[in-house]
């Protein structure tokens, strides 16, 4: 039986209320991605997700709680931990962060991947917190993909993937972030960004100021993780370098390469079967027409390809509107069936810049051509 696509009326969130609190799986939509969801306090249930997925048992999932009364059913907050928690709570939720903790016994292992951390968000979309005080309970919800794959930003994308399955997915549009959370290890004097997401480092250190808590530190982890042993916990799993990956090879465009580890120069190869796609998801390059940009690129395109096509990622000039596009351009893309894609990045790197630039450092396996 393929996937059920069901609306947001209130007779289908109790539907889907009902068949987490049986045990199923129910893909949900977040204001970030599609989420696949399950009662994260049972432990069959949560195992499910991951033999879906195909997702490796050392990866911990994310618990998707609709308010802060139920942060103290999966995460334990000792009398340091608790202040900063209550002010990033303040100033962030319901929203993109997730905040990594000291998880709560109750807590099967399969979800925190043996790591006695737990990631707990509280979602701004309002169908994802319906579902979740409908059904009583805690979610916990990874993307909505298969392990590896592109996160998926619509209903459709969610059934495209399970296309083998009777997943039962809510359908509430298309997302409006567009990218992941970001992903927060809590101690009480530093902040790891653990995965870099729409709630930026300078947001954190705005926050930290006002609340005169500028002694706590803000770490960012190196973007890349290339050689991460299955079956064992490590500090943020989900890391791994080949992530987001299109079936079709990408490279990113920068000019003296992107600063990170795992980054790989490269050249495209001399002979390319079929045409080069173009991936703009610079904002800064809104004015310009796509002979501009291919002319730009006329030092990178091997010589004789089939004319280049241009895919804008963004439908306004913002990097909000770049996060909102990408996946879904991605997907796309992919299916048209290039021979490779070259993705322009937003400059400069910082802010919601970084966290794009980690999705497509990732998308691009670290491959860039200058
Ligand atoms: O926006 C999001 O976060 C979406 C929506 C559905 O909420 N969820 C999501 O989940 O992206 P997932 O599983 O695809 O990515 C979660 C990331 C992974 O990289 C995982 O390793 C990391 O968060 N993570 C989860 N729990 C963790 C923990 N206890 N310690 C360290 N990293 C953790
Ligand atoms: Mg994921």
């Amino acid at each position: 039986m393929p996937p059920r696509i069901l609306g947001t009326t209130q007779s289908e969130l109790i539907e889907a209320a009902g068949a987490i609190q049986c045990g199923e799986l129910v893909a949900i939509p977040t204001e970030t991605v599609y989420g696949l969801a399950a009662d994260a306090l049972s432990n069959t249930a949560c195992a499910k997700i991951f033999a879906l997925k195909r997702r490796p048992a050392n990866d911990p999932l994310i618990v998707h709680i609709s308010s802060v009364s139920q942060l103290s059913m999966v995460a334990v907050l000792s009398v340091d931990l608790s202040p900063i928690v209550d002010i990033l709570a303040t100033a962030f939720w319901p929203g993109p962060l997730t905040m990594v903790l000291p998880a709560a016994p109750c807590v099967p292992s399969t979800v925190t991947a043996g790591s006695q951390t737990i990631g707990v968000r509280m979602p701004r979309h309002s169908v994802a917190r319906t579902i979740i005080e409908l059904a009583a309970r805690p979610l916990a919800a990874p993307s909505a993909n298969m392990f590896g794959s592109i996160s998926p930003t619509r209903a459709e994308d969610v059934a495209t993937e399970f296309i083998e399955s009777d997943l039962l997915i809510i359908d509430g549009g298309p997302c409006n972030v567009g990218i992941e959370s970001t992903v927060l290890l809590i101690a009480e004097n530093c902040l790891t960004i653990l995965r870099r997401g729409q709630v930026t480092e300078q947001m954190l250190e705005a926050v930290l100021m006002e609340n005169a808590l500028s002694h706590v530190r803000i770490e960012a982890r190196a973007l890349s993780m290339s050689s991460i042993q299955a079956n064992e916990a490590v500090p943020s799993p989900g890391q791994f370098l080949r992530h987001y990956s299109p079936q079709t090879p990408c490279y990113l465009v920068m000019k003296g390469g992107p600063a990170l580890p795992g980054a790989v120069r490269t050249t495209l190869p001399a002979r390319l079967n079929g045409f080069v796609m173009v991936l703009d998801c610079n904002p800064a390059l809104a004015e310009l027409g796509p002979d501009a940009i291919f002319t730009r690129l006329a030092d990178i395109l091997p010589e004789g390809t089939e004319p280049a096509q241009l895919l804008r990622v963004y439908s306004a000039p913002t990097l909000e509107a770049v996060a909102q596009g990408l996946f879904g351009a991605l997907r796309r893309v992919d299916r048209l069936g290039p021979a490779c894609i070259l993705i322009l990045p937003p400059e400069p790197v910082r802010g919601l810049a970084g966290a794009l630039l980690d999705r497509l450092f990732r998308a691009a396996s670290g491959h860039w051509v200058e």
